[in-house]
């Protein structure tokens, strides 16, 4: 990284806790080193603990969730002590039916404040874990809310102001699954042969510590790992049968971008996106998903050898100077028993329609380059790093007001940014519209419904959302949780 531009980060980072802004970026920079950190290498371990799976529980019925402090074993034989919304890290995976009331106590026991947000589903303002819904350490809140929205691979985790970041990257998040008819009635794999894959980069020291202490190039490129988790286990496996076998992906990283792919499997089938089923199933043979991204794939691994060792793994890509210089492996999935398969993959998966970009009553355009390393700025300017439109979040301002039941093209622009940029959208699903500069391309896994788009370095990405009839104020954000944690969140409002 170029100094210059180091400079006016750490003047800029140390200016924000000056005026109040975020302590643990204060103790991250006095306590270590100042030292230009060169990008974390990733280390690859034995892929011999067993892949953990989650307990499924039935969101209908009424469950209750603690958001607490344990000890469990993230690297095999070692402790570390995680945050997690069941008794180890993560949480137990929430399941409903479309239509279904769901009735969640959430119990937050950590020595800080917490919330839940529930990325992907459309629920009132009050239940959306917007940062101003404070639950403050040893109290309880009530989410009840009823899905309106077809099936899909959703998600949940904390969303407390300048904390999400820590919080997620100790453990709490959790897999959030609605099924409904349509999707059912496609006979895609299930039980065994349905694994949710949830993807986290964790810097794990010797003793097995998780700790989450940002220096300002933490904060500017995002805190990443160096020990590449699934559903919190380091380097792990799985036995597999020779069958099709679904996986729900969840990149569930603070600031990772993975491009996925499998060795002995040149092809595999994106089914689902961000918001449940694509129209018709997309053949890739990789795929890049960015933090708080979901893809559903299926992989046929019915005439593979018995004994094979399958690796999932990460291929280096050009992700400008913080990201993609390494390929690694995430996790092995050995063939330990052949059975017959009778599934097929399907063609067509659900039909909806594309939102014309005729029905759009406005554009609305972010600048979301950020470029910090050009001659204006600095820490003199500035208090924080990453902005969208030249503003950084304010709890209280409402940035953008749009109209319930209207369609909107907005524009994401980091055409001049040196980052990569996740952004989310809370309380809509949207449809991309184009890509111009860096991939160019509207990619396979994003032809259907989403609530996460990457904007790559040189990119100018256009969505184009109907918001909801569900009146409210609702945040957009970058999910390079450092980025939204350093301000890169603006408010928005449903009228
Ligand atoms: Cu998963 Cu506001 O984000
Ligand atoms: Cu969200
Ligand atoms: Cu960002």
């Amino acid at each position: 990284m170029d100094r210059k531009r180091f400079l006016k980060i750490s003047g800029s980072a140390t200016l924000f806790t000056l005026t109040g802004g975020i302590t643990w970026l204060l103790e991250g920079c006095m306590k270590k080193s100042m030292k230009i950190a060169k990008a974390i290498s990733v280390r690859t371990g034995n892929f011999d603990n067993p892949l953990r799976l989650p307990s499924i529980v039935d969101g209908s019925i009424g469950i209750s969730l603690k958001a607490k402090k344990n000890t469990t074993s993230v690297i095999k034989g070692k402790n570390s002590v995680v945050l997690g919304y069941g008794d180890s890290i993560l949480s137990p995976t929430i399941k409903v039916n479309s239509g279904q009331n769901v009735n969640i106590d959430f119990k937050n026991q950590l020595e800080e404040i917490s919330n839940i947000h529930w990325h992907g589903l459309i629920i009132p303002e009050s239940m959306d874990g917007h940062p101003q819904n404070k639950i403050v350490p040893g109290s309880s809140f009530s989410y009840q809310f009823t899905i309106n929205q077809r099936a899909g691979t959703y998600w949940f985790h904390p969303h407390p102001h300048l904390l999400t970041g820590k919080q997620v990257y100790k453990g709490l998040a959790g897999m959030f699954i609605v099924n409904d008819v349509e999707e059912t009635a496609l006979g895609l794999p299930s039980g065994e042969f349905e694994l949710p894959v949830i993807i986290q980069d964790k810097r794990i020291y010797s003793d097995g510590s998780l700790n989450y202490s940002p220096e300002p190039t933490d904060v500017m490129n995002g805190y990443f790992g160096d020990h590449i988790c699934v559903n919190g286990s380091w380097s792990p496996y799985h036995n597999i049968k020779t069958k099709i076998y679904r996986l729900r992906i969840l990149n569930g990283s603070n600031a990772r971008v993975y491009d996925l792919s499998f060795t002995n499997v040149s092809n595999f089938y994106i089914i689902g996106s961000d918001g449940g089923l694509l129209a018709a199933t997309q053949t890739v043979s990789s795929l890049m998903l960015s933090p708080g991204e979901r893809a559903d794939v299926l992989v046929d691994f019915s005439s593979i050898a018995l004994g094979t060792e399958i690796y999932l793994q990460s291929n280096s890509f050009n992700g400008g100077e913080s990201q993609g210089q390494e390929s690694f492996k995430v996790m092995k999935f050995i063939i330990s028993e052949q059975v017959a398969e009778t599934f097929s993959i399907p063609t067509a998966l659900s039909t909806f329609t594309l939102i014309p970009s005729t029905s759009s009553v406005k554009t609305r355009y972010f600048e979301i380059a950020n470029d910090h390393s050009g001659g204006h700025g600095g820490a003199s300017s500035s208090a924080s790093i990453h902005k969208i439109g030249g503003k950084s979040f304010d709890m209280e301002r409402i940035d953008e007001t749009v109209t319930a039941g209207t369609t909107e093209i907005w524009e994401f622009d980091n055409s001049n940014g040196p980052d990569l940029h996740p952004m989310h959208l809370h309380g809509v699903h949207f449809q991309v519209l184009s890509r111009t500069g860096g991939r160019g391309v509207i990619l396979p896994h994003e032809s259907g419904w989403k609530d996460t788009v990457l904007c790559m370095p040189g990119e100018k990405v256009k969505i184009i959302m109907t918001f909801p009839n569900n009146p409210g104020k609702f945040v957009f954000h970058c999910h390079n949780l450092e980025h939204e944690d350093s301000g890169m969140m603006l408010n928005y409002k449903i009228t």
